[in-house]
């Protein structure tokens, strides 16, 4: 069995315990430098993965329901979020953009089969025939989007599995507040002395920290790709009341 194999019958294990679950599965998965940098500086794209790395999100996006970012992402890298370099089914594009920042002219504006779903508090409008849909969800107390109520969102409009892709603050933010169940990690051999991939995630016991366990990893190309489950001290990710 091939690496890309591998991950996905794993994540596909992974899956199945949280069938029952209130919100969708979330696999968060980016490319980061070996200091931890995803790109030199918030709002500049940087091409971190190698050629079989790239191949390996696309596989993953294909494994998943739906692939969320941050507008700090589209603004920086304007992705188009389906799958190109794999054969496969593209996920549901959606987007955390508290504000409707997302420019007319972005891709995901222009997608020719999906509408992309925008989660955002603003009072935003867009015609029918937009390739946007509008979906409103209450802030939080940051006046972003809150995550649990938009995951339930999701999961009632039939997303069973989220790919979360980034950027930093929408990946520390699904941290925080514990709502990663697995990590696809690529690690690239660059010091880049950015833009690092996880902030301040608000724990203030070093022990309760998240952890990965198990842990799997193999190379891929240059790149180093680390997988595993993400568990939090005081959760059993099984057992948690986000699952039923
Ligand atoms: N190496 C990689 O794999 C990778 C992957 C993705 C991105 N990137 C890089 O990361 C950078 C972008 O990261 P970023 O941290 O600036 O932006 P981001 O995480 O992509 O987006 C953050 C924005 O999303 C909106 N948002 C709405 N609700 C939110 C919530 N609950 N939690 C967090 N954010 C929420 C906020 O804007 P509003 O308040 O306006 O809604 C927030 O400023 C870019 O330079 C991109 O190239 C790298």
């Amino acid at each position: 069995m091939n690496l890309n194999q591998q991950i996905e019958r794993w994540l596909l294990s992974q899956r199945t315990q949280y069938a029952g679950s209130e919100r969708p599965f979330v696999t968060l998965s980016y490319a980061q430098s070996w200091d931890g940098s995803i790109t030199l500086q918030s709002g500049e794209p940087l091409a971190l993965s190698g050629e079989q790395a790239m191949q390996l999100t696309h596989h993953l996006r294909s494994l998943h329901d739906g692939i969320l970012v941050g507008i700090g992402t589209v603004l920086a890298d304007d992705p188009r979020l389906n799958v190109r370099q794999w054969r496969g089914p593209d996920p549901q594009p959606v987007v955390l953009d508290a504000h409707f920042r997302i420019p007319p002219g972005a891709r995901l504006c222009h997608l020719s089969d999906k509408r992309c779903w925008i989660l955002t508090s603003a009072d935003a409008i867009c015609p029918d025939d937009s390739a946007l849909e509008i979906i409103r969800l209450p802030g939080d107390s940051a006046g972003r989007v809150s995550l649990h109520e938009a995951l339930r969102e999701l999961k009632r409009r039939g997303i069973n599995s989220l790919m979360v892709e980034g950027g930093a603050n929408v990946i520390t933010g699904f941290l925080q507040q514990q709502l990663v169940d697995a990590m696809v990690l690529t690690v690239a051999p660059r010091l880049v002395g950015g833009y690092k991939a996880v902030g301040d995630l608000g724990v203030a016991d070093r022990t309760a920290l998240p952890h990965i366990s198990p842990v799997f990893t193999d190379r891929l190309g240059t790149d180093l790709i680390m997988w595993g489950q993400v568990k939090y001290d005081n959760q059993d990710n099984a057992s948690s009341g986000e699952h039923a």
